[in-house]
């Protein structure tokens, strides 16, 4: 079976070398001839765990990719993981998927195709793209991924359900089409949810808004927590013991990050807007991420320093989670710039190289340039601790594994502000550091 993967992002890489993985011929597709040119001589495009050594294996054999969308004539099946980025308003811009399916008209033949969008799309687009091919030979499927970035490639063979939408579920040549794709996982056991495209659709955004929902409730209680001196850490994980409530998602901090939850929290807003529903959870859900970080500035740092004009900060991670290169709604950038608005100079410091050399390029190619002139990225994190006026943790690393006892040898003010609350306190507070968490002690 020949498979066409239109899209080499975060999503499409990972299913065109996934698929190859499985066995199938994939051929990736993407406009961009310098992605494509890199892939074919097995270098990954992305930062991601495993990803360029699957890569090498595979490509040149039963995996390729190309600029042209030709080779969709052969294909039996055609995965859509093209971008659906944010628009200025809030909602998914399709842009880039329905000239892809434009691409996939041109070509398609007059073959039977089945088309799979696994693109994150708005409730009702699977709908659209059936009416847009509605004249060609063609049943299109929703099939929604659930990867989480750094460690794509073990969710992509880890999935805990498989979500298949379809016109019609009683149409068992397409669903058994798809299940003999994923035929690994059927034997695996992973069961597979055969649903409408609207309910596929829905589960998606309803699945990401949840998780980014539990993110911004214990960050929400984080704030009383930390009032009544309560413990936020102890909080969560009593509350994680209740297997209704589930332990994950319950860290609180300065909020969510990523391409991801951010986006899709707002686009699943704008859907309800567009019924004229309310949506006062998920609106709660993202009003509470904006201002954490905020929250945290004025209530732990400013509060302690008065005024940081003048004072230095080591900002510790800068990616909007670990083990990754991506600044995309980075929860520590948008507290350097809070620091650097605030005249505070700023050293930088992430433990993976590409992090560090996204920060630089966004501050010096960027409208940011000017805020980055206080703005010092660092390769090692003792040059970027040496005479500091206070610490701060923006990205959860495990950052206690470091030598705390000499490292405070280095800094002018031993004061960590734990944006992450990763750091033991009690420890540090033993080494003589003062300790800011949030909800934390
Ligand atoms: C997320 C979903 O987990 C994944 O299922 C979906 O397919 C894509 O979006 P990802 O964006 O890669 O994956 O990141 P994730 O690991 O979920 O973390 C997202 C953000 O939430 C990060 O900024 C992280 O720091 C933050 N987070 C996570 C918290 O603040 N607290 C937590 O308890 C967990």
């Amino acid at each position: 079976m020949k498979i066409s993967v239109i899209g080499t992002g975060y999503v499409g890489l990972i299913q065109s070398v996934g698929l190859s993985k499985l066995g199938f011929e994939v051929t990736g597709i993407d406009i961009d001839e310098r992605k494509i040119k890199k892939l074919n001589s097995g270098i990954s495009t992305l930062h991601e765990e495993q990803l360029e050594e699957e890569l090498k294996l595979f490509i040149n054999e039963n995996l390729k990719f190309t600029s042209s969308y030709e080779s969709i004539n052969d294909s039996n099946i055609v995965f859509l993981c093209v971008g659906t980025p944010q628009d200025d308003f809030g909602n998914a811009d399709l842009k880039f998927l329905y000239s892809a399916v434009e691409s996939v008209k041109k070509y398609i033949g007059d073959k039977p195709k089945t088309v799979v969008i696994k693109s994150t799309v708005p409730v009702g687009t699977c709908r659209k793209i059936k009416e847009i091919l509605k004249d060609y030979p063609v049943e299109v499927i929703s099939n929604p991924e659930f990867l989480r970035e750094g460690i794509a490639f073990k969710d992509f063979f880890e999935p805990e359900r498989i979500v298949l939408g379809v016109e019609n579920p009683e149409n068992i040549e397409t669903i058994n089409l798809l299940k003999r794709v994923y035929n690994h996982f059927e034997k695996k056991g992973v069961p597979f949810v055969i649903s409408s495209w609207e309910t596929s659709e829905l589960i998606k955004y309803a699945s990401n808004a949840f998780l980014a929902t539990k993110i911004s409730f214990i960050n929400e209680i984080s704030k009383f927590s930390d009032i009544v001196g309560a413990d936020i850490k102890t909080v969560g994980k009593a509350m994680g013991m209740d297997d209704r409530i589930g332990p994950k998602f319950l860290n609180a901090g300065i909020g969510y990050g990523g391409s991801c939850f951010p986006k899709d929290v707002k686009a699943l807003g704008k859907q309800f807007e567009s019924f004229e529903l309310e949506s006062k959870l998920i609106n709660a859900t993202e009003s509470i991420n904006q201002t954490q970080t905020t929250w945290f500035f004025e209530n732990k740092i400013k509060k302690y320093y008065g005024d940081v004009s003048g004072k230095t900060f080591a900002v510790l991670g800068l990616a909007f989670k670990p083990f990754t290169d991506d600044l995309r709604e980075s929860k520590a950038i948008e507290l350097i710039n809070i620091l650097l608005k605030n005249g505070a100079i700023v050293k930088g410091f992430d433990y993976i190289e590409k992090a560090r050399e996204n920060t630089i390029n966004k501050y010096t190619l960027s409208d940011s340039k000017s805020l980055g002139y206080s703005l010092h990225i660092l390769d090692e994190l003792n040059d970027t601790l040496f005479n500091v006026d206070g610490i701060i943790i923006a990205t959860e690393y495990d950052f206690d594994k470091e030598n705390w006892s000499e490292l405070k040898n280095l800094v002018n003010n031993p004061v960590i502000f734990d944006g992450k609350n990763v750091m033991d306190s009690k420890t540090l507070k033993s080494l003589g550091y003062t300790y800011f968490g949030i909800g934390k002690n």
